[in-house]
């Protein structure tokens, strides 16, 4: 195993307590895909051993960006949809009418598997490009066994021939497919079993739902979240994005990971993160696309000490965004997190919304995957936008070459 020392880093570790786990001159040390020293250079231990050593010459390095919510897999786009918006109509009514999340069906059902993996992983190497080491990828554009499984599978094979850690979440609870018409129930017993087929064939690390108007209804949702919990799942729910069904509340309940969106989260929604320690994610693309202007609450967030994540949900019909770093501009102009708390949420808080334990910080015992910036400093990166200083990224201990 190489043991590689990298020298002279200005860290933003996001370990301890001092602002973004800040250290001057800072060193890593790298074992295989592990970290297994992090500190200042001052206080290198001297009997340290390295195969290899390389001076980072007082570059910037963050952890790796984590991307805790995308819908990478679909066929088509929904570039049509969108001018239907412009001249006035709104997202709920191109859904009720058929279109939207159903018309991305249409178009994942009939594309072929290698079309939906080259497409899904021409949007992965996007966001690689800009330092992104983990990502997350819902199924939901398949909604029948065999395509909802199609989609998984095509996430998986992204996370086994490109370097880059996948996450899959099933999704099946997206919306409600034509041949179910009129018959919700009937489409979540049988999502359930597909979820059992999914769980069976290794396609699935944590199960989603859509609970609103246009979605599912929290009785319906807590159905599925129940399958989640007997195959020993755990759950995340897209909640209170359009109204408030009190759905975050119910998904902590069940013990979610996260709460995804959340616009119209509620004082009684956020006690029950609380409780339940359920990282909010905030998806400032979509609110920024939609056109919303219903801010979700930052600042009740902040006093309950809920953990709050930031991900591009990038999907064809309400956030068609493939740049996290963008994101985390929007994430301060539009919901006024600090550049430190939006960086947070794709690094420690994003890698709690997926329960990953071993990645998000640089410290002794994580995961070697860390980003080299031609930047100062972080805040840089939230005060920019449309601008990417990634220089060169390290995952799982092993150098990426430019896509
Ligand atoms: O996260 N809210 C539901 N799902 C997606 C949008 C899906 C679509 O419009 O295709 C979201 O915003
Ligand atoms: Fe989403």
């Amino acid at each position: 195993m190489t043991i590689t020392l990298w020298r002279h880093a200005r860290l933003a570790s996001f370990v301890g307590p001092q602002p973004w786990g800040w250290v001057d001159d800072g060193a890593l040390l790298v074992q295989g895909d592990t970290l297994s020293w992090v500190g200042a250079e001052a206080d290198l231990p001297t009997a340290l051993h390295a195969d290899a050593e390389v001076d980072l010459q007082g570059a910037l390095v963050t952890p790796g960006l984590i991307d805790a919510h995308t819908h990478l897999v679909y066929g088509g786009d929904r570039a049509a949809e969108f001018e239907q918006r412009l001249q006035g109509t709104r997202y709920e009514a191109i859904a009720r009418a058929g279109g939207g999340i159903r018309s991305t069906v249409a178009a994942t059902r009939a594309a072929s598997g290698a079309q939906l993996f080259d497409s899904a992983a021409a949007r992965a190497r996007c966001l690689m490009a800009e330092g992104v080491t983990t990502v997350e990828i819902k199924s939901g554009y398949g909604l029948s066994a065999e395509d909802e499984a199609r989609c998984l599978a095509v996430a998986r094979r992204l996370g086994r021939e490109l370097p880059l850690t996948v996450r899959t979440t099933s999704l099946a609870a997206h919306a409600l497919p034509d041949e179910y018409a009129g018959r919700p129930d009937d489409y979540i017993a049988d999502a359930i079993t597909w979820l059992a087929q999914q769980h069976a064939a290794g396609l699935v690390d944590a199960v989603d739902a859509f609970c609103d108007t246009i979605g599912f209804t929290p009785a319906q949702t807590g159905r599925i979240f129940d399958a989640a919990r007997r195959l020993g799942l755990p759950v995340k729910l897209h909640a209170e994005q359009l109204s408030d069904q009190g759905g975050a509340a119910l998904a902590a309940r069940c013990g979610a990971l996260s709460c995804d969106h959340l616009e119209h989260l509620s004082p009684a929604g956020i006690a029950a993160m609380r409780a339940a320690g359920t990282v909010a994610t905030l998806l400032p693309g979509a609110y920024y696309f939609l056109r919303d202007t219903q801010l979700p609450p930052v600042q009740a967030l902040r006093d309950a000490g809920v953990p709050i994540a930031v991900a591009t949900d990038h999907n064809p019909g309400s956030a068609p965004c493939l740049s996290l770093l963008l994101m985390l501009n929007m994430a301060c102009t539009l919901f006024r997190l600090t550049p430190e708390e939006a960086w947070r949420g794709v690094t420690v808080n994003a890698a709690r919304a997926l329960g990953l334990a071993d990645r998000g910080t640089l410290a002794a015992g994580q995961r070697a995957d860390f980003v080299a910036w031609h930047a100062e400093h972080p805040r840089e990166m939230a005060y920019r936008f449309g601008h990417n200083p990634c220089h060169r990224v390290i995952c799982g201990g092993v150098e990426r070459t430019p896509a």
